[in-house]
C-alpha cells in the first residue's frame, strides 16, 4: 500500500503564533499516527521558523512514530539529525526568504555536499530521500549519489490543477520520471501542494510509493473539526 507522510510544520506555526504550548506538536504527531499516517514529517529550518530543536528531540524519542526529518544540506542540522536519529531524512533546498520549499535541489551545484550527507546518514541507518524537480537529469544524478529514495516536487502540477489549467504535460513528466527512477531502483515519493484532487490524479502513477502532504491536511482539518468544537463550547458556556 502507498504510504502517507503528514507534515506538521503548520501546526508548529500556529503554536508559535502565541508562543505557548497549544496546539501541542507531540500530541498531534501521536494522534496523526494513530489515525493511520505512516510517518510524521518535520522540517527543521535553519531559521527555526516553525519546528524547533525540542520538537525534533521529543518526537524522535517516540518509538511508535516514524519521523521523516526534512533538512537542508547543512552541517549544523545534520548533527541534530544524527543525534536524534529520525527514521528517514529528506534533503531539501532552503532559502531564507521563501514561504515554502519552492523547487527541488540543485544536485549539480551541491553534489559533493549531498553525497557526504547521504553517506553519513547511511552509516547511521537513516534512509535518505532527495527532494528534486521532476527531471530526467536529476533522476540520473540522484542514482549516482546513491540515495535510497527521491521525492518529486509536485508543486507545479498542483498549481496547474488548482487553477484549472492544462496539466497533462506536467503529469506525464512526473510519470516518466517516476518510472525511470523506479527502474533504476530508487523508491519514488511525491509531495508539495497536494490536495484531494491532486492526490487522486497522482495516485494513478502506481510506482509512487509515498505521498508527503502538509498544508492541505492541516488546513482541511479546521473544517472537519469546527462543528465538534463549536458544539462543545455551546455546552460548556451554558453551565
Ligand atoms: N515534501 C517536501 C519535501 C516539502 O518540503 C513539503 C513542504 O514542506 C511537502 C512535501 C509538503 O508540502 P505541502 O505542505 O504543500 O503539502
Amino acid at each position: 500500500m502507498r504510504r502517507l507522510g503528514v507534515n506538521i510544520d503548520h501546526i508548529a506555526t500556529l503554536r508559535n503564533a502565541r508562543g505557548e504550548k497549544h496546539p501541542d506538536l507531540l500530541k498531534a504527531a501521536k494522534l496523526i499516527t494513530s489515525y493511520g499516517a505512516d510517518s510524521i514529517t518535520l522540517h527543521l529550518r535553519e531559521d527555526r521558523r516553525h519546528i524547533k530543536d525540542s520538537d525534533v528531540a521529543k518526537i524522535c524519542k517516540q518509538k511508535k512514530i516514524s519521523v521523516n526529518l526534512e533538512m537542508a544540506a547543512n552541517d549544523e542540522i545534520l548533527k541534530i539529525a544524527l543525534k536524534n536519529k529520525p527514521k528517514y531524512v529528506c534533503i531539501v533546498p532552503e532559502k531564507r526568504n521563501e514561504i515554502t520549499t519552492e523547487g527541488g535541489l540543485n544536485l549539480i551545484k551541491n553534489k559533493n555536499k549531498i553525497k557526504k550527507i547521504i553517506n553519513k546518514l547511511k552509516r547511521n541507518k537513516i534512509r535518505t530521500s532527495l527532494f528534486i524537480n521532476p527531471s530526467i537529469k536529476d533522476i540520473n544524478l540522484s542514482k549516482t549519489l546513491e540515495t535510497e529514495c527521491i521525492e518529486l516536487h509536485t508543486g507545479k502540477l498542483s498549481n496547474l490543477i488548482k487553477s484549472k489549467k492544462k496539466f497533462l504535460k506536467e503529469f506525464n513528466k512526473i510519470k516518466r520520471c517516476s518510472t525511470l527512477a523506479n527502474n533504476l531502483g530508487l523508491e519514488v515519493h511525491a509531495g508539495h501542494g497536494m490536495d484531494y484532487k491532486t492526490t487522486k490524479i497522482l495516485s494513478k502513477i502506481k510506482v509512487i510509493k509515498e505521498f508527503n502532504i502538509g498544508h492541505f491536511i492541516i488546513g482541511e482539518s479546521i473544517f472537519l473539526g469546527l462543528k465538534k468544537i463549536i458544539k462543545k463550547f455551546r455546552i460548556l458556556s451554558k453551565r
